[in-house]
């Protein structure tokens, strides 16, 4: 491991024997954290080249279970997100392609730190249930189109490894090494193709366009490398995503939005990535087509339909979803109340994301209790003009104590200024195959 240290501080670029050989000593306990920090460290300061990169992320898929969906039939399409706040596109995509005929079988992360995670959502709707058999995984999707569950700790270790210690030793914003680590996981789920969506901006790990489409690059081409479509979606995470951010808040706002009446950042957002879906899926000729489909599913109620099917079958109460006002609530709230007038230029997602996880939605530590109906309504986004002392946001809690912290964190967020401010496009990019 020394030399292999060395090679990589000397900018050489290693073999897959190499690279093979580590990830399964590292796994086996064979390699001392201290040697892989090293590494890690001369791979973010040395890069990899693309075909190192393919190397890494065959090797970290191979680390644990393959999960084979060759028994289900037809085009399997998964979707990724970088990570952001607000973002509970899965929880729309999922029913959503599914009522267009596109398997969906999908494998999902918790939240952690300020980025929430589709498990807890789902899980504040009662009685939904994220744990289910292989089997009953397969035999679902077969049956229904549809089915979400939690990625347990056969899958992909190597990743959990590396990324418990870039966490810790600054090593996570490297384009070779979140692409590995994203790519790998959707490939040991089995996709055969697959829509990412890389986050741009304050609430993001991507804070510029040129790094964002190199990550981008990298991607299709360990895709293309493995024999996978790869669609690449650039979209804004300057703000939050659609207006409710925290668990129960973000399942409101994704069944208003399969019902049609979403706001329109998280609808155009959602057809965006659901149109590739349907197109690498082979349900649609072109994006345009596919667009109108989207559309008539949820017009027609087909979308919204196939979500509550999705929900009875993992043991979810329906009642909840068709009475929103019985999903999980907090017992008090806060209004944010604007300090002057004028026009919002910024609204900072990180921070929003903070202060949504102070007020309870989210975990300090992995082993923290979520507080199901805490979270922020925004009331204004960026672009919205506002009066001296109307409402900016709402907070909610279970604990008046938290509000503080909270308003703290959100008193920064809004940048209020005199004259109309420019709107950023929500979709930057779109790299194909
Ligand atoms: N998401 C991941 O799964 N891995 C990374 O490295 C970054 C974001």
């Amino acid at each position: 491991m020394v030399d292999l240290i060395k090679k990589k501080k000397n900018g050489q670029a290693l073999s897959k024997e190499e690279y093979t050989t580590i990830i399964q000593d590292f796994v086996k306990g064979a390699i001392p954290d201290y040697q892989m920090a090293a590494f890690l460290m001369a791979v973010y300061f040395q890069g990899m080249d693309s075909q190192e990169t393919a190397i890494l992320t065959e090797a970290m898929m191979h680390s644990g279970e393959l999960i084979d969906l060759s028994e289900i039939e037809g085009i399997k399409v998964d979707k990724h997100s970088t990570g952001g706040v607000g973002d509970k596109t899965s929880i729309i995509l999922a029913p959503l392609v599914a009522a267009a005929g596109v398997p969906v079988a999908k494998m999902s992360g918790r939240g952690l730190g300020h980025t929430g995670g589709t498990l807890d959502k789902l899980e504040s709707i009662k009685g939904f249930s994220i744990n289910l058999s292989r089997k009953a995984f397969i035999e679902q999707v077969k049956q229904h189109s549809i089915a979400i569950c939690g990625q347990n700790a056969t899958l992909v270790p190597a990743d959990k490894m590396l990324y418990a210690l870039r966490d810790v030793t600054a090593t996570v914003d490297n384009i070779s090494l979140i692409s590995s680590s994203i790519m790998s996981k959707k490939l040991a789920c089995g996709a055969d193709a697959m829509v990412i969506d890389i986050k741009l901006g304050s609430g993001a790990y991507m804070k510029t366009v040129a790094a964002a489409e190199d990550l981008a690059k990298v991607m299709i081409e360990t895709g293309r490398n493995m024999n996978r479509k790869v669609v690449v979606v650039i979209s804004n995470m300057d703000q939050p995503l659609g207006c409710y951010v925290g668990n129960a808040l973000e399942i409101k706002e994704a069944i208003d939005t399969l019902q049609g009446k979403g706001p329109k950042d998280l609808t155009d957002l959602c057809l965006t990535l659901g149109a590739y879906m349907l197109v690498l899926g082979e349900k649609a000729p072109d994006y345009d087509t596919a667009i109108q489909t989207l559309k008539e599913l949820i017009d027609s109620g087909k979308a919204f339909q196939k979500f509550k099917e999705f929900v009875q079958l993992q043991g979810g109460t329906i009642g909840v979803v068709e009475q929103t006002e019985l999903l999980p609530q907090s017992a008090f709230s806060q209004d944010l109340i604007s300090p002057k007038t004028g026009y919002i230029h910024h609204l900072d997602a990180l921070a929003v994301g903070l202060a949504s996880m102070k007020l309870g939605a989210g975990r300090e530590t992995k082993e923290s209790e979520i507080d199901y109906g805490a979270g922020i309504i925004l009331k204004k986004k960026v672009g919205d003009y506002i009066e001296k002392g109307e409402t900016l946001a709402i907070l909610y809690s279970s604990e008046k104590s938290n509000f503080d912290k909270a308003q703290q964190l959100l008193d920064k967020a809004y940048q209020i200024e005199p004259t109309p401010a420019a709107i950023m496009p929500l979709v930057i990019k779109i790299i194909e195959n």
